[in-house]
């Protein structure tokens, strides 16, 4: 049976709006189920998920995490090292030994971009993208959608600047498609270094000031600068960058209106955001971290071939 989001959730530029929709709307219900004293319900028992993560992660890898076990599938967690690909043994070959153990669905999280879609391509099982090199990272997309609606209502029209090293984060790349597709304006703002030589094609405004863009958003999502992607100087220095394009109080207190913050993390204070603005009161940093885990839900129940309409039933079963 193919799910409404088909066999693979690999990014969100091959999404229609409606399945959009549909994911952000299933999570709602799912987001009591995590409130509960008892955070379980039966809807994905006897389904068997394998998470590959062979990149860093904290928020991604716990959440899904936590959203299996609190659906009641059977999980298991691979990082590289310990795992036979320090030996030599491809990602291929470690997901069809996977399925011959008979598993359901495998969520990955690669440095190279293409990597999910690669790994989907040959085998059986459902795969999700948990964010692949530098192109996407749909489920951290999906969750800051769910965020900026729960606070505004409505993305249709909502101004959105994605601010800082958007040439390295797959995140700006799921931002953006999901954001458009949702009917949002979205803007850029950053060092040209730090920008994709081809944004204009992404059809997004761009901004060289922070103090413009904050002037125009109604919400700022602020990525990370990504260190460990730049093989290049693409900034004089930190300071510097933090002097030019950090998102400090004061930037925030001359706008004639208040701005949301968001960042998918891990954050690095005092550079892109400084820690006032972090922890301040238009921060709903910490609200995408727990929407992550009913977006996970969301997504994992539809991949399994969950009814939408019934998503409010399969809450039912647990221990409230
Ligand atoms: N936002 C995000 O992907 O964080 P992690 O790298 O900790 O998973």
């Amino acid at each position: 049976m193919t799910s409404a989001l088909g066999k693979d959730l690999l990014d969100l530029e091959s999404l229609t709006p409606d399945q959009i929709r549909l994911v952000l709307d299933t999570a709602v219900p799912f987001k009591e189920i995590s409130e509960r004293a008892i955070k379980k319900v039966p809807a994905l028992r006897g389904q068997t998920i394998v998470n590959l993560f062979f990149e860093a992660s904290t928020r991604t890898r716990i959440s899904f995490e936590f959203a299996e076990k609190r659906l009641s599938a059977d999980t298991v967690s691979i990082a590289s090292s310990g795992s036979s690909v320090q030996k030599g043994e491809t990602l291929v070959d470690t997901a069809r030994n996977l399925e011959a153990m008979r598993i359901d669905m495998v969520v990955i999280r690669h440095g190279a971009s293409g990597a999910a879609r690669f790994l989907a391509d040959r085998i059986e099982s459902n795969v999700i993208n948990a964010g692949d090199g530098t192109h996407e990272h749909p489920t951290q997309g999906l969750l800051d959608l769910l965020t900026l609606r729960d606070h505004f209502g409505s993305l249709e029209g909502l101004r959105v600047c994605i601010v800082g090293d958007v040439l390295h984060s797959r995140v700006a790349r799921s931002n953006i498609w999901g954001l458009k597709k949702m009917g949002a304006e979205v803007a850029v703002c950053g060092p040209k270094s730090l920008l994709p030589y081809s944004i204009a094609d992404f059809g997004v405004t761009v901004f060289s000031r922070v103090e413009e863009a904050i002037e125009w958003a109604q919400a700022l999502n602020i990525l990370r600068l990504q260190l460990e992607r730049m093989h290049a100087g693409y900034i004089p220095s930190l300071r510097e960058y933090n002097r030019v394009f950090g998102v400090s109080r004061e930037r925030l207190e001359r706008a004639t209106h208040d701005v949301l913050i968001l960042h998918p993390g891990p954050m690095n204070r005092g550079v892109e955001i400084d820690s006032d603005v972090a922890d301040g009161p238009h921060s709903v940093i910490l609200n995408q971290v727990t929407n992550g885990v009913a977006v996970r839900m969301a997504v994992l129940y539809l991949l399994a071939g969950g009814r939408p309409e019934l998503a409010e039933a399969a809450k039912g079963g647990g221990e409230r």
